[in-house]
Protein backbone atom coordinates (compact mmCIF):
# COMPACT_ATOMS: atom_id res chain seq x y z
CA UNK A 1 0.00 0.00 0.00
CA UNK A 2 1.60 3.24 -0.87
CA UNK A 3 -0.19 6.97 -0.35
CA UNK A 4 -0.18 9.30 -3.60
CA UNK A 5 1.41 12.02 -0.54
CA UNK A 6 4.44 10.24 -0.29
CA UNK A 7 4.66 10.06 -4.01
CA UNK A 8 4.17 14.30 -3.65
CA UNK A 9 0.78 13.78 -6.01
CA UNK A 10 -2.38 15.80 -5.04
CA UNK A 11 -6.35 14.74 -4.94
CA UNK A 12 -8.34 16.98 -6.92
CA UNK A 13 -10.54 18.63 -4.36
CA UNK A 14 -8.42 22.13 -3.44
CA UNK A 15 -7.88 22.35 -7.52
CA UNK A 16 -11.47 22.11 -7.86
CA UNK A 17 -12.39 24.61 -5.82
CA UNK A 18 -10.38 27.19 -6.88
CA UNK A 19 -11.42 26.66 -10.50
CA UNK A 20 -14.80 26.85 -9.97
CA UNK A 21 -14.18 30.18 -7.89
CA UNK A 22 -11.94 31.37 -10.85
CA UNK A 23 -13.81 30.58 -13.36
CA UNK A 24 -11.32 27.81 -15.58
CA UNK A 25 -11.48 24.25 -15.85
CA UNK A 26 -8.09 21.78 -15.29
CA UNK A 27 -7.03 19.82 -17.65
CA UNK A 28 -7.08 16.23 -17.79
CA UNK A 29 -4.69 14.88 -20.53
CA UNK A 30 -4.51 11.04 -21.00
CA UNK A 31 -1.26 9.35 -21.05
CA UNK A 32 0.26 5.68 -22.24
CA UNK A 33 3.80 6.97 -22.65
CA UNK A 34 6.72 8.48 -21.82
CA UNK A 35 6.74 10.85 -24.35
CA UNK A 36 2.88 12.30 -23.71
CA UNK A 37 3.82 12.56 -20.29
CA UNK A 38 7.05 14.78 -20.96
CA UNK A 39 4.65 17.09 -23.28
CA UNK A 40 2.36 17.17 -20.42
CA UNK A 41 4.39 18.18 -18.09
CA UNK A 42 6.68 20.60 -20.07
CA UNK A 43 3.51 22.01 -21.52
CA UNK A 44 1.63 22.63 -17.78
CA UNK A 45 5.31 24.03 -16.21
CA UNK A 46 5.73 26.46 -19.10
CA UNK A 47 2.54 28.05 -18.51
CA UNK A 48 1.94 27.37 -14.96
CA UNK A 49 -1.28 25.10 -14.80
CA UNK A 50 -2.30 22.59 -12.16
CA UNK A 51 -2.25 18.92 -14.25
CA UNK A 52 -4.08 15.75 -14.00
CA UNK A 53 -2.62 12.55 -15.17
CA UNK A 54 -5.23 10.33 -16.76
CA UNK A 55 -4.82 6.57 -16.92
CA UNK A 56 -7.74 4.53 -18.93
CA UNK A 57 -7.82 0.65 -19.03
CA UNK A 58 -6.18 0.99 -22.54
CA UNK A 59 -3.34 2.76 -21.17
CA UNK A 60 -3.13 0.11 -18.14
CA UNK A 61 -3.53 -2.76 -20.96
CA UNK A 62 -1.00 -1.02 -23.05
CA UNK A 63 1.18 0.08 -20.90
CA UNK A 64 1.46 -1.69 -17.53
CA UNK A 65 0.21 0.27 -14.61
CA UNK A 66 2.94 -0.03 -12.42
CA UNK A 67 5.17 1.67 -14.75
CA UNK A 68 2.49 4.34 -15.38
CA UNK A 69 2.11 5.37 -11.65
CA UNK A 70 6.47 5.35 -11.35
CA UNK A 71 6.09 7.56 -14.53
CA UNK A 72 3.51 9.78 -12.50
CA UNK A 73 5.69 9.93 -9.39
CA UNK A 74 8.38 10.71 -11.82
CA UNK A 75 6.75 13.69 -13.29
CA UNK A 76 6.42 15.01 -9.54
CA UNK A 77 10.11 15.42 -9.91
CA UNK A 78 10.06 16.37 -13.60
CA UNK A 79 8.43 19.39 -12.71
CA UNK A 80 10.24 20.49 -9.76
CA UNK A 81 13.45 20.04 -12.08
CA UNK A 82 11.80 22.17 -14.81
CA UNK A 83 11.96 25.01 -11.87
CA UNK A 84 7.53 24.70 -10.93
CA UNK A 85 6.74 22.44 -8.51
CA UNK A 86 2.69 22.42 -10.05
CA UNK A 87 0.21 20.20 -8.38
CA UNK A 88 0.04 16.93 -10.21
CA UNK A 89 -2.95 14.23 -9.49
CA UNK A 90 -3.24 10.76 -11.10
CA UNK A 91 -6.58 9.67 -11.85
CA UNK A 92 -8.08 6.48 -13.03
CA UNK A 93 -9.98 7.61 -16.20
CA UNK A 94 -13.38 5.16 -16.66
CA UNK A 95 -12.81 2.87 -13.79
CA UNK A 96 -15.21 -0.26 -14.27
CA UNK A 97 -15.02 -1.87 -10.90
CA UNK A 98 -14.66 -1.53 -7.55
CA UNK A 99 -11.76 -3.82 -7.27
CA UNK A 100 -9.91 -1.53 -9.85
CA UNK A 101 -10.81 1.52 -8.08
CA UNK A 102 -9.41 -0.33 -5.27
CA UNK A 103 -6.49 -1.36 -6.93
CA UNK A 104 -4.87 1.85 -8.07
CA UNK A 105 -6.11 3.81 -4.72
CA UNK A 106 -3.70 0.84 -2.44
CA UNK A 107 -0.61 1.90 -5.68
CA UNK A 108 -0.75 5.31 -5.50
CA UNK A 109 -3.32 6.70 -7.66
CA UNK A 110 -4.99 10.36 -6.02
CA UNK A 111 -8.33 10.24 -7.90
CA UNK A 112 -10.80 7.66 -9.52
CA UNK A 113 -13.41 7.92 -11.45
CA UNK A 114 -15.83 5.23 -10.80
CA UNK A 115 -17.87 4.96 -14.51
CA UNK A 116 -21.22 3.45 -13.77
CA UNK A 117 -23.22 5.74 -16.28
CA UNK A 118 -24.32 2.35 -18.38
CA UNK A 119 -25.80 0.79 -15.30
CA UNK A 120 -29.34 0.96 -13.67
CA UNK A 121 -29.14 4.04 -11.60
CA UNK A 122 -29.89 2.67 -8.18
CA UNK A 123 -26.52 0.12 -9.23
CA UNK A 124 -24.69 3.22 -10.46
CA UNK A 125 -25.83 4.41 -6.67
CA UNK A 126 -24.39 1.47 -5.00
CA UNK A 127 -20.96 1.12 -6.90
CA UNK A 128 -20.22 4.02 -6.65
CA UNK A 129 -21.06 4.96 -2.67
CA UNK A 130 -18.63 1.90 -2.64
CA UNK A 131 -15.78 3.30 -4.24
CA UNK A 132 -16.13 6.25 -2.68
CA UNK A 133 -16.20 5.06 0.96
CA UNK A 134 -12.75 3.19 0.28
CA UNK A 135 -11.47 6.51 -1.10
CA UNK A 136 -12.62 9.01 1.24
CA UNK A 137 -10.55 6.44 3.90
CA UNK A 138 -7.09 7.53 1.79
CA UNK A 139 -7.85 10.82 0.78
CA UNK A 140 -8.45 9.99 -2.52
CA UNK A 141 -11.19 11.58 -4.58
CA UNK A 142 -13.92 10.39 -6.56
CA UNK A 143 -15.85 11.38 -9.85
CA UNK A 144 -18.75 9.40 -10.67
CA UNK A 145 -20.58 10.00 -13.76
CA UNK A 146 -24.22 10.29 -15.13
CA UNK A 147 -25.71 9.93 -18.37
CA UNK A 148 -24.14 8.19 -21.29
CA UNK A 149 -21.78 9.76 -23.90
CA UNK A 150 -21.41 8.70 -27.34
CA UNK A 151 -18.19 7.34 -29.30
CA UNK A 152 -15.66 4.65 -29.12
CA UNK A 153 -12.82 4.58 -28.30
CA UNK A 154 -10.79 1.37 -27.76
CA UNK A 155 -12.26 0.08 -23.96
CA UNK A 156 -14.49 2.87 -23.79
CA UNK A 157 -17.44 2.51 -26.10
CA UNK A 158 -20.90 2.99 -26.17
CA UNK A 159 -23.92 2.92 -29.09
CA UNK A 160 -26.80 4.36 -27.26
CA UNK A 161 -25.81 8.24 -25.82
CA UNK A 162 -28.60 9.69 -23.31
CA UNK A 163 -27.99 13.20 -21.60
CA UNK A 164 -27.72 13.57 -18.19
CA UNK A 165 -31.23 14.48 -16.35
CA UNK A 166 -30.98 17.19 -14.05
CA UNK A 167 -33.49 15.73 -11.84
CA UNK A 168 -31.24 12.59 -11.01
CA UNK A 169 -28.26 15.07 -10.13
CA UNK A 170 -28.84 15.87 -6.72
CA UNK A 171 -30.14 12.47 -5.31
CA UNK A 172 -26.81 10.39 -7.00
CA UNK A 173 -24.57 13.38 -5.40
CA UNK A 174 -25.68 13.36 -1.68
CA UNK A 175 -26.21 9.46 -1.96
CA UNK A 176 -23.12 8.53 -3.14
CA UNK A 177 -20.66 11.39 -1.62
CA UNK A 178 -18.98 11.91 -4.79
CA UNK A 179 -16.47 14.64 -5.22
CA UNK A 180 -16.98 15.35 -8.90
CA UNK A 181 -19.86 14.74 -11.40
CA UNK A 182 -19.22 13.42 -15.40
CA UNK A 183 -22.46 14.60 -17.19
CA UNK A 184 -23.54 13.91 -20.89
CA UNK A 185 -24.45 17.25 -22.73
CA UNK A 186 -23.03 16.65 -26.30
CA UNK A 187 -19.76 15.49 -25.99
CA UNK A 188 -18.50 12.36 -27.10
CA UNK A 189 -15.39 9.96 -27.40
CA UNK A 190 -12.86 9.90 -29.98
CA UNK A 191 -12.50 11.73 -33.23
CA UNK A 192 -16.01 11.37 -35.09
CA UNK A 193 -17.89 12.93 -32.45
CA UNK A 194 -21.17 13.36 -34.63
CA UNK A 195 -22.33 11.49 -37.31
CA UNK A 196 -22.26 14.01 -40.95
CA UNK A 197 -25.93 13.67 -40.83
CA UNK A 198 -26.15 15.54 -37.36
CA UNK A 199 -24.28 18.49 -38.20
CA UNK A 200 -23.96 20.94 -41.28
CA UNK A 201 -21.30 22.32 -43.27
CA UNK A 202 -19.18 25.69 -43.63
CA UNK A 203 -18.24 27.54 -46.83
CA UNK A 204 -14.92 25.36 -47.05
CA UNK A 205 -17.15 21.76 -46.65
CA UNK A 206 -16.13 21.06 -43.15
CA UNK A 207 -18.44 19.51 -40.39
CA UNK A 208 -20.05 22.23 -37.92
CA UNK A 209 -21.92 20.20 -34.80
CA UNK A 210 -24.22 20.46 -33.19
CA UNK A 211 -23.99 23.09 -29.98
CA UNK A 212 -23.48 21.25 -26.30
CA UNK A 213 -26.58 21.68 -24.33
CA UNK A 214 -25.84 24.16 -22.18
CA UNK A 215 -29.29 24.79 -20.91
CA UNK A 216 -28.89 20.96 -19.52
CA UNK A 217 -25.51 22.31 -17.85
CA UNK A 218 -26.96 25.53 -16.51
CA UNK A 219 -29.98 23.36 -14.71
CA UNK A 220 -27.45 21.10 -13.24
CA UNK A 221 -26.27 23.66 -11.70
CA UNK A 222 -29.22 25.15 -9.87
CA UNK A 223 -29.25 21.69 -8.47
CA UNK A 224 -26.10 21.60 -7.18
CA UNK A 225 -24.71 24.76 -6.89
CA UNK A 226 -20.37 24.90 -6.91
CA UNK A 227 -20.65 21.03 -7.26
CA UNK A 228 -17.57 19.94 -9.52
CA UNK A 229 -18.95 18.77 -13.19
CA UNK A 230 -16.83 17.01 -15.68
CA UNK A 231 -16.35 17.20 -19.36
CA UNK A 232 -15.58 13.53 -20.56
CA UNK A 233 -14.88 14.10 -24.53
CA UNK A 234 -13.89 17.13 -25.15
CA UNK A 235 -11.19 16.97 -28.01
CA UNK A 236 -11.85 19.39 -30.70
CA UNK A 237 -10.61 17.49 -33.04
CA UNK A 238 -8.31 20.16 -34.89
CA UNK A 239 -8.95 20.17 -38.68
CA UNK A 240 -5.00 21.42 -39.19
CA UNK A 241 -4.21 18.02 -38.21
CA UNK A 242 -6.72 15.76 -40.05
CA UNK A 243 -5.63 18.03 -43.14
CA UNK A 244 -1.99 17.25 -42.15
CA UNK A 245 -2.60 13.57 -41.51
CA UNK A 246 -4.92 12.27 -44.60
CA UNK A 247 -2.18 14.71 -47.53
CA UNK A 248 0.19 12.63 -45.71
CA UNK A 249 -1.31 9.00 -46.00
CA UNK A 250 -3.82 9.27 -43.65
CA UNK A 251 -7.17 8.23 -44.01
CA UNK A 252 -9.46 10.09 -41.52
CA UNK A 253 -13.11 10.34 -42.20
CA UNK A 254 -15.90 13.26 -41.12
CA UNK A 255 -13.50 13.93 -37.62
CA UNK A 256 -15.30 16.41 -36.29
CA UNK A 257 -14.95 17.60 -32.26
CA UNK A 258 -16.26 20.44 -29.82
CA UNK A 259 -15.83 23.77 -31.09
CA UNK A 260 -12.75 25.81 -28.61
CA UNK A 261 -15.49 28.51 -28.31
CA UNK A 262 -17.94 26.33 -26.36
CA UNK A 263 -15.74 24.50 -24.09
CA UNK A 264 -13.74 28.40 -23.15
CA UNK A 265 -17.97 28.89 -22.07
CA UNK A 266 -17.81 25.59 -20.13
CA UNK A 267 -14.89 26.15 -18.60
CA UNK A 268 -16.19 29.73 -16.84
CA UNK A 269 -19.07 27.38 -15.31
CA UNK A 270 -18.66 24.72 -12.43
CA UNK A 271 -17.57 22.78 -14.92
CA UNK A 272 -13.62 22.07 -13.40
CA UNK A 273 -12.15 19.12 -15.27
CA UNK A 274 -11.87 18.92 -19.10
CA UNK A 275 -10.85 15.56 -20.71
CA UNK A 276 -8.23 15.41 -23.53
CA UNK A 277 -7.27 12.72 -25.37
CA UNK A 278 -8.01 12.52 -29.31
CA UNK A 279 -6.53 15.99 -29.63
CA UNK A 280 -2.92 14.46 -28.54
CA UNK A 281 -3.76 11.57 -30.53
CA UNK A 282 -4.30 13.71 -33.54
CA UNK A 283 -1.16 16.32 -33.04
CA UNK A 284 1.47 12.87 -32.35
CA UNK A 285 -0.06 11.16 -36.02
CA UNK A 286 0.53 14.24 -37.74
CA UNK A 287 3.51 15.14 -37.01
CA UNK A 288 4.93 11.54 -37.18
CA UNK A 289 3.11 11.03 -40.80
CA UNK A 290 4.94 14.19 -41.39
CA UNK A 291 8.43 12.76 -40.92
CA UNK A 292 8.04 9.41 -42.30
CA UNK A 293 6.95 11.25 -45.84
CA UNK A 294 9.45 13.99 -45.53
CA UNK A 295 12.23 11.81 -44.19
CA UNK A 296 11.49 8.75 -45.41
CA UNK A 297 15.36 7.35 -44.36
CA UNK A 298 14.53 8.19 -41.11
CA UNK A 299 14.74 5.02 -38.80
CA UNK A 300 15.47 6.41 -35.29
CA UNK A 301 12.82 6.65 -32.86
CA UNK A 302 13.79 9.64 -31.45
CA UNK A 303 13.36 11.54 -35.07
CA UNK A 304 9.72 11.25 -34.79
CA UNK A 305 9.27 10.99 -31.27
CA UNK A 306 10.87 13.92 -30.77
CA UNK A 307 9.03 15.93 -33.11
CA UNK A 308 5.48 14.43 -31.78
CA UNK A 309 6.09 15.82 -28.21
CA UNK A 310 6.98 18.43 -29.06
CA UNK A 311 3.63 19.17 -31.24
CA UNK A 312 1.94 17.54 -28.37
CA UNK A 313 3.29 20.57 -25.76
CA UNK A 314 2.38 22.89 -28.11
CA UNK A 315 -1.37 21.78 -28.07
CA UNK A 316 -1.40 21.33 -24.60
CA UNK A 317 0.17 24.75 -24.05
CA UNK A 318 -2.56 26.10 -26.10
CA UNK A 319 -5.40 24.21 -24.46
CA UNK A 320 -4.32 25.74 -21.15
CA UNK A 321 -3.52 29.35 -22.38
CA UNK A 322 -6.67 29.47 -24.77
CA UNK A 323 -9.25 27.10 -23.91
CA UNK A 324 -9.34 25.91 -20.45
CA UNK A 325 -7.91 29.18 -18.74
CA UNK A 326 -5.37 27.10 -16.30
CA UNK A 327 -2.56 28.80 -17.70
CA UNK A 328 -1.07 30.64 -14.53
CA UNK A 329 -3.24 28.85 -11.95
CA UNK A 330 -0.94 26.27 -10.32
O1 LIG B 1 -12.22 7.97 -22.53
C1 LIG B 1 -11.39 7.28 -23.08
C2 LIG B 1 -9.98 7.69 -23.23
O2 LIG B 1 -9.80 8.59 -24.27
C3 LIG B 1 -9.03 6.54 -23.30
O3 LIG B 1 -9.17 5.72 -24.38
O4 LIG B 1 -9.03 3.33 -23.61
O5 LIG B 1 -8.28 4.01 -25.91
O6 LIG B 1 -6.94 4.65 -23.91
P1 LIG B 1 -8.31 4.34 -24.46
P1 LIG C 1 -11.69 12.79 -26.26
O1 LIG C 1 -11.83 11.50 -27.03
O2 LIG C 1 -12.65 13.81 -26.75
O3 LIG C 1 -10.30 13.29 -26.23
O4 LIG C 1 -12.13 12.48 -24.74
C1 LIG C 1 -11.24 11.88 -23.83
C2 LIG C 1 -11.92 11.44 -22.57
O5 LIG C 1 -13.05 11.75 -22.26
C3 LIG C 1 -11.12 10.61 -21.66
O6 LIG C 1 -11.88 10.16 -20.57
ZN1 LIG D 1 -13.94 9.78 -21.04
Amino acid sequence: MVSYKELGLVNTRDMFAKAIKGGYAIPAFNFNNMEQMQAIIQACVETSSPVILQVSAGARKYANQTLLRYMAQGAVEYAKELGKNIPIVLHLDHGNSFELCKDCIDMGFSSVMIDGSALPYDENVALTKKVVDYAHQHDVTVEGELGVLAGVEDEVASEHSHYTDPADVEDFVKKTGVDSLAISIGTSHGANKFKPEQCTRNAEGILVPPPLRFDILKEIEKRIPGFPIVLHGSSSVPQEYVKIINTHGGALKDAVGIPEEQLREAAKSAVCKINIDSDGRLAMTAAVRTVFVEQPAEFDPRKYLGPARDELKKLYMHKCESVLGSAGKA
